[in-house]
């Protein structure tokens, strides 16, 4: 990931999960970080261990994504600062499992705001600068879950759609400038993931799940190749490619027995 070296990374969900390991990967790439989340102690303490560890520059800019005012007084905090991101790893996220009837709107729309609307303002803001400069990295953090329709996850499912969707199509836009924008659609993962989506995983999908490091290392590997889309590990490509060839109503079966 040569690349990455002497660039300036931001990456969303730092405190946590695969955020935490994006950043780690990165600043051994050489990158300089800019780590947000809410969760502000948790930021510090990643910033104080990777510092320890590497040479590169480390910023802490706490913002709650669901709401623009912090968001925009994250990126006038950038602005103020002078910091140039070369690299956007929009990977904060949350999933909410429960039936979709019975989820008041305000968790729906928090959801919607985090996995939709924050990312795409991140990556309008980001990669219109991107553009002007001729290079640029944007990662978006989807779903297996976006390459299907999941009972208890419609919400979600939906959500994750949106981020594939926008993702290809700024592959395209954005390719002939220079930067690179890549999808990648993680299956379970071992994050705090399920904890948040108040899930209460069977065997069949605890032995489904797979590491966090691992998913973060093929995802930065496919942007800096520009692939368009990365599905780490082999049974969650094998679950991509049942979703496109399956009956909707088999693979629905399928995910109800292991979700
Ligand atoms: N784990 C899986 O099985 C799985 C599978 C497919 C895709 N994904 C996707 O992977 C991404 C990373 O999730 P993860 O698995 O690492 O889960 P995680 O451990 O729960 O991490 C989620 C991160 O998002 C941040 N976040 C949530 N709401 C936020 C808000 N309002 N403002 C700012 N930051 C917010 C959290 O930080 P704070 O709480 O500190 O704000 C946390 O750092 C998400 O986009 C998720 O949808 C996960």
């Amino acid at each position: 990931m040569k690349r990455f070296s002497g660039k300036t990374a931001l990456i969303t969900g730092a405190s946590s999960g695969m955020g935490k390991d994006y950043a780690r990967l990165l600043a051994a790439a050489g990158a300089h970080l800019v780590l947000t989340a809410r969760r502000e102690d948790r930021l510090v303490s990643l910033r104080d261990t990777l510092l320890a560890e590497f040479s590169v520059d480390v910023l802490v800019l706490p913002c709650d994504l669901m709401d623009p005012v912090s968001r925009q007084a994250m990126l006038d905090a950038l602005d103020g600062r002078g910091v140039k991101v070369d690299i956007l790893i929009n990977n904060a996220g949350l999933g909410l499992q429960e039936p979709f009837v019975a989820m008041p709107w305000g968790h729906l729309q928090g959801m919607m705001d985090v996995d939709m609307t924050a990312l795409t303002h991140l990556t309008h803001h980001f990669a219109t600068r991107m553009q002007a400069r001729g290079e640029g990295y944007v990662l978006l953090v989807a779903s297996v879950a976006g390459h299907m329709a999941i009972p208890g996850y419609a919400g979600y499912s939906a959500c994750k759609h949106y981020v594939r969707a926008l993702g290809y199509a700024l592959n395209g836009e954005l390719r002939p400038a220079g930067v690179r924008v890549t999808v990648v659609s993680p299956g379970a993962t071992e994050t705090e993931f399920f904890d948040v989506a108040g899930h209460q995983r069977n065997l069949l999908a605890k032995l489904l799940t797979g590491k966090s490091e691992a998913v973060a290392w093929s995802a930065l590997k496919g942007l800096h190749r520009g692939r368009r889309e990365v599905v780490p590990g082999l049974i969650n490509w094998l679950a991509t490619l049942s979703a496109r060839l399956l009956p909707y109503t088999l693979m629905r079966r399928i995910m109800e027995i292991i979700f």
